[in-house]
């Protein structure tokens, strides 16, 4: 009996990833042989000054996208899966904003298409809720997904670092990018909350579906109150179903002692995911790193190899809501006088806003009043911030910054 052919990989970008990937395939190709039985080739290695697309096509059954953006990418990856090559990519923009027809060119080419390592580095995320948690019923998931700002907001935690401090020492160490906007904005982050929405709910998430905000206006003086509270600070994504509803946002908040994402510190990824039949299940470790990406697209291509095939296809219409409840921190910072507390206390039992927590803290002339609300209509809670904001006594712009108020004991 002969041997069986050898896979021929076909890999696009020879940068971090596809660097430290090509290594790895070359390293492993011994075991990838065992687990599947067929020996792994490089079928030719495009860059920008090195490779053709048209001979990478022509002789390979995987492409491995690792270039990175949105063009040239996508038309790679669209023309390679209309020529029946599997494709494996650790591009979550193109995932973000091009899946819709990226899914239904691989399902009329019958191939497969993998992205592991777009969401949470080697985490393996993709694989547990597009295949193990299937048909578990997914009501959340919410995730520690950007590495720069969890490492940013932990130096500001730990050290009482400024944001602009912390993020120069992220950059010395190699976390941030020296155009860091779409980490600390938000916007990485929720490209990969799109992601994991879309596999959670079956529903075909958007990029524009996704409210998001960044971590660039965080104070350390209101990591150092919190903390009193016993409250951490994350820069969450949180996809939620409610019934035909989803809600799909990325945005600083504040965690209790308890909650499953509330130890993760640095520069580490971490996604829960819950459902009435699973409880709760929590993944974490490093998210991004150009040998860690490079083990996730390795795993994909096995997977393929392997002939496990996953589903993809989005089945439901669900409608995206803001409409939402959330609790709240709230930082004043005011005149020293009576009556002040009960002002506020006042505007927001107005709007049927109640209060957890109060700390206040007399600075000479001026006071900080530091609040933790119950969950509220998040539309109530920032009418009441309207009002706060006229009184004559504020010394600053009122901060508010979100709570989780689940504790998970
Ligand atoms: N770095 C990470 O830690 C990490 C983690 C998770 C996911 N990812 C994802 O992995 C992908 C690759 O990231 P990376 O950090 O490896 O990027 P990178 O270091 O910038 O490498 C990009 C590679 O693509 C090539 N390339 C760029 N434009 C091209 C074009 N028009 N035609 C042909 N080749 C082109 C570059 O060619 P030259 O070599 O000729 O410049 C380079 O080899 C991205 O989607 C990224 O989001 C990265």
């Amino acid at each position: 009996m002969s041997a069986p052919e050898p896979v021929r990989i076909g890999i696009l970008g020879r940068g971090t990833v596809g660097g430290a990937f090509l290594e790895l395939l070359t390293a492993r190709a011994g075991a990838v042989e065992a687990v599947t039985g067929r020996r792994p080739e490089v079928a030719g290695v495009l860059r920008r000054s090195e490779g053709s697309f048209e001979e990478i096509l022509g002789g390979a059954e995987i492409v491995v996208e690792l270039i990175g953006g949105t063009d040239p990418a996508r038309d790679y990856v669209l023309r390679a899966l209309r020529e029946r090559k599997h494709v494996v990519t650790a591009n979550k923009q193109l995932i973000a904003q091009h899946g819709d027809e990226l899914f239904e060119t691989a399902r009329d080419a019958g191939v497969q298409l993998r992205f592991e390592a777009a969401v949470a580095g080697v985490i393996p995320v993709i694989r547990v809720i597009q295949e193990s948690l299937s048909a578990a019923e997914l009501t959340r998931v919410s995730g520690i997904v950007n590495g720069t700002t969890n490492y940013i907001l932990s130096e500001m935690a730990g050290t009482g670092a400024s944001y602009a401090d912390a993020l120069s020492r992220a950059q010395e160490l190699g976390y941030a990018e020296a155009d860091p906007s779409d980490d600390v904005g938000g916007a990485d982050a929720a490209a990969k909350m799109a992601i994991l929405a879309r596999l959670a709910f079956h529903a075909p998430v958007r990029l524009e579906d996704v409210a998001f905000e960044g971590i660039e206006a965080i104070q350390p003086d209101d990591l150092a109150y919190a903390k009193q509270f016993g409250l951490s600070l994350k820069l969450l994504g949180i996809a939620e179903r409610h019934e035909s509803e989803i809600s799909v946002r990325v945005f600083p908040c504040f965690l209790y002692r308890g909650h499953p994402l509330s130890p993760v510190e640095g520069p580490f990824n971490a996604v829960m995911v819950e459902s009435p039949s699973i409880t709760e299940i929590t993944m974490s470790g490093p998210g991004a790193g150009g040998t860690e990406t490079a083990a996730a697209v390795l795993g994909d291509v096995v997977s393929i190899v392997a002939g496990e095939a996953p589903v993809h296809a989005p089945r439901e219409r669900l409608e995206v809501t803001r409409d939402l409840d959330s609790a709240f921190y709230l930082h004043l910072e005011v005149a020293d006088r009576p009556g002040v507390l009960a002002q506020v206390a006042e505007r927001l039992g107005n709007n049927e806003v109640s209060v957890r927590s109060v700390v206040q803290w007399g600075m000479g002339d001026d006071a900080r009043l530091v609040m933790v609300m119950h969950e509220c209509a998040e539309r109530r809670f920032y009418a009441a911030l309207d009002e706060i904001g006229g009184l004559d006594f504020l010394r600053a712009e009122p901060r508010a910054i979100r709570v989780i108020e689940e504790e998970f004991v």
